[in-house]
């Protein structure tokens, strides 16, 4: 059937879309609108807040939103929520926390918060005449111009920290930039530090416009391409590790502690020369990260971007957490570049957002970005300590069971069955229709 387009659609009352979509699309079925009716919530005004976050919203999706304990971060205990569809992840992170839970726990030291943002524009012009433009008249006009929209931010102790021209014009012709660096403060800060940048473009179209130095074939080279903040934050980088002697390591799986240590450490350092490697350790590390940032109602694609172009950094994309073992002592720790907000955005919105923050104890975004650090640290202890000694379809595969007995309707006496069966066994797909077929014959 060759579909139709349709014009307005975002206009049309939230029925008239549901309509239309299953006439166009779904050959009238109406039972797809109960799909859609059944996670609505009952609360009008709940749902009404949830269908204003986006436009064109028909319904809700639901995430677990799960709770992992015993997470002891620079001397607090603190249980960290988890918004995350992967049924071994809170797992993982659960176990990860108590095993450090007596070993001293994480600890985290906040490098730097520099957030940066670019306008990117075209000039012909001599790249020194532009500097000393820059140096000796644009500075000043683009923090005079800025003064308005800073001042609330200035107030809280952030702002424009510096800006730079940059010099493109070897990788592009007539390409510069004005890079500037930004402290945010206690926002993630996307909208204070794009509104800034526009004023930039504006600026510096004026003030070279009105710049008797420049040829008017100058002026009417100039090009605004695009004002916008980077994603990628190489100075806002938190480090979060972990400690202990080898023998204090005490892993249960049955090897010895100095073979436990060494195996785990080669693991990392695969992932620090293998690319192939590095992306699912770098994704294992992500599924911890992203769980709070999603419940903390963060930008979950910021933070993937800026952690896997932070990977690339010496120009081949590695692994970012490490391991050393010196003189008896098992380290292991992640420098992770991230972006986070605690204020603005979503976290005065969403009830689950604000239920999240005041769990972690209203942390500020410095103490958020060491949650987080934790949290993929955690996560990447667990994944490697399961795939150097038991491997990772044990635990992963126990955690699945449940989502393939739903698929296979089982009742809750035959869940409970095979909650038993497979206590000293592998769960595989096959061995689990196995059984249910013996069970139900
Ligand atoms: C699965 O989501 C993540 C892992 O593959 C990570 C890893 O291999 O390190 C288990």
């Amino acid at each position: 059937m060759n579909h139709r387009p349709v014009d307005g659609f975002s206009k049309l009352s939230k029925q008239r879309k549901i309509d239309w979509l299953i006439s166009e699309y779904l050959y009238e079925d109406r039972s797809y609108e109960q799909i859609l009716q059944q996670y609505w919530n009952n609360d009008p005004d709940l749902q009404k807040l949830h269908e204003e976050f986006s436009e064109n919203t028909i319904s809700n999706f639901y995430m677990p939103y799960g709770i992992a304990p015993n997470f002891l971060i620079d001397g607090r205990l603190l249980a960290l929520p988890m918004a995350v569809e992967e049924s071994s992840v809170v797992a993982a992170a659960s176990k990860s926390a108590k095993f450090w839970l007596h070993k001293g726990g994480f600890k985290t030291t906040i490098i730097n918060t520099k957030k940066l943002g670019h306008t990117h524009f075209i000039m012909e012009v001599e790249p020194h005449k532009l500097q000393h433009f820059f140096n000796f008249k644009l500075k000043q006009k683009l923090f005079d111009a800025t003064q308005e929209i800073t001042a609330n931010m200035r107030k809280r102790g952030g702002g424009i920290l510096n800006i730079r021209l940059i010099d493109k014009t070897a990788e592009m012709p007539h390409y510069f930039q004005l890079k500037a660096s930004f402290d945010t403060v206690d926002s993630m800060g996307a909208n204070f530090i794009n509104s800034v940048l526009e004023q930039f473009g504006k600026t510096l179209k004026e003030e070279v416009n009105n710049d008797e130095d420049f040829t008017t074939q100058e002026k009417d080279s100039l090009q605004i391409v695009m004002n916008i903040l980077s994603n990628y934050t190489p100075d806002c980088i938190v480090r979060a590790e972990v400690s202990c002697k080898i023998e204090e390591l005490n892993d249960d799986s049955g090897i010895s502690n100095e073979e436990f240590a060494t195996k785990f450490k080669r693991a990392v350092s695969i992932a620090e020369i293998e690319p192939f490697r590095a992306t699912t350790h770098n994704k294992g590390i992500m599924n911890g990260v992203d769980a709070v940032v999603i419940a903390t109602g963060n930008d979950f694609r910021a933070t993937e971007a800026c952690a896997h172009a932070y990977a690339a950094k010496d120009g081949q994309y590695k692994s970012l957490t490490h391991c050393t073992i010196d003189n008896g002592l098992f380290r292991f720790w992640i420098d992770l570049p991230i972006s986070v907000g605690v204020v603005g955005g979503l976290t005065n919105l969403h009830p689950l957002v604000k239920f999240s923050l005041a769990l972690l104890g209203k942390p500020s975004a410095k103490e958020l970005m060491s949650i987080l650090a934790v949290s993929g640290l955690a996560q990447n202890f667990a994944a490697l300590r399961s795939l150097v000694t038991t491997g990772i379809q044990k635990g992963h595969m126990k955690m699945h069971l449940f989502n393939i007995l739903n698929q296979m309707g089982a009742t809750e006496e035959e869940k409970q069955h095979f909650v038993t069966y497979f206590k000293d066994k592998t769960v595989t797909h096959h061995e689990v229709i196995a059984e249910l077929n013996r069970l139900r014959n």
